[in-house]
């Protein structure tokens, strides 16, 4: 067993871990998106402000055991170049997009518990959120997709390319048809108009 073996045992930890941070974050916001009330509102902010606690130290293991790896036996390769660059797209993403909306949802949250009001609901159905997240997945298996087969660097960044597309479509189109099948956003966008008393 040699130090690189044990990097690599490490590196592929931090993928399961980064990759665990994203499914919370899918989690969190579908959870955010069907809240009626400010409790549950308030649970699935917090799911989604504990997300850089997975994220950095994945992230840092990741890239750690990945700049030994590559100093130590591959020299330079554009699909790790690139890799890095999707990391800091990643990392961008999660903080200037899910992190500061999270927040900014947080902020707002009345601290009596009661249904979400009006004003809350276009914050939580946000469609930058579920297309933030998307991408951030599709990169991640770009990535997964440029560290097993080593393409050239050509192939290695129209992979990239492609994943961040499908990510963001994929994202506002699950967005879509999350909204049809929700009915707090239908209430929300008037579907179903509530009729006030004779
Ligand atoms: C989101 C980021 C990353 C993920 C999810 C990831 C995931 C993986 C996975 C699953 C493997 C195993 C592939 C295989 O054995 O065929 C691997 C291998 C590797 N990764 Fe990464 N990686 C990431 C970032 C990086 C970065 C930034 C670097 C370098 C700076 C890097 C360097 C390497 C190297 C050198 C290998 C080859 C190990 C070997 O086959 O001996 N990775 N990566």
């Amino acid at each position: 067993m040699s130090l690189y073996s044990i990097s690599v045992f490490l590196h592929i930890v931090g993928a399961l871990g980064l990759f665990a941070g994203i499914a919370l974050e899918q989690v969190g916001l579908r959870g955010l998106r069907r809240a009626s009330t400010i409790a549950q509102a308030r649970e699935w902010v917090r799911v989604l402000g504990g997300l850089r606690r997975v994220d950095a130290p994945s992230g840092l293991t990741i890239l750690a055991t990945g700049i030994y790896m590559i100093v130590t036996r591959w020299g330079e390769q554009a699909w790790a170049g690139l890799a890095i660059l999707g990391m800091v797209v990643m990392a961008v993403l999660g903080v200037a997009v899910t992190g500061r909306r999270a927040g900014a949802i947080a902020k707002e949250l009345p601290l009596d518990d009661g249904p979400v009001p009006q004003s809350l609901r276009s914050r939580l159905d946000d469609s930058v959120l579920p297309a933030s997240a998307s991408a951030r997945a599709a990169i991640a298996l770009g990535i997964v997709f440029n560290m097993s087969l080593k393409p050239s660097a050509p192939l290695a960044a129209a992979v990239l390319l492609v994943a961040l597309a499908i990510g963001v479509a994929v994202g506002m189109i699950r967005r879509q048809t999350d909204q049809g099948s929700n009915p707090n956003a239908r209430i929300a966008n008037g579907a179903f108009p509530v009729r006030s008393k004779p």
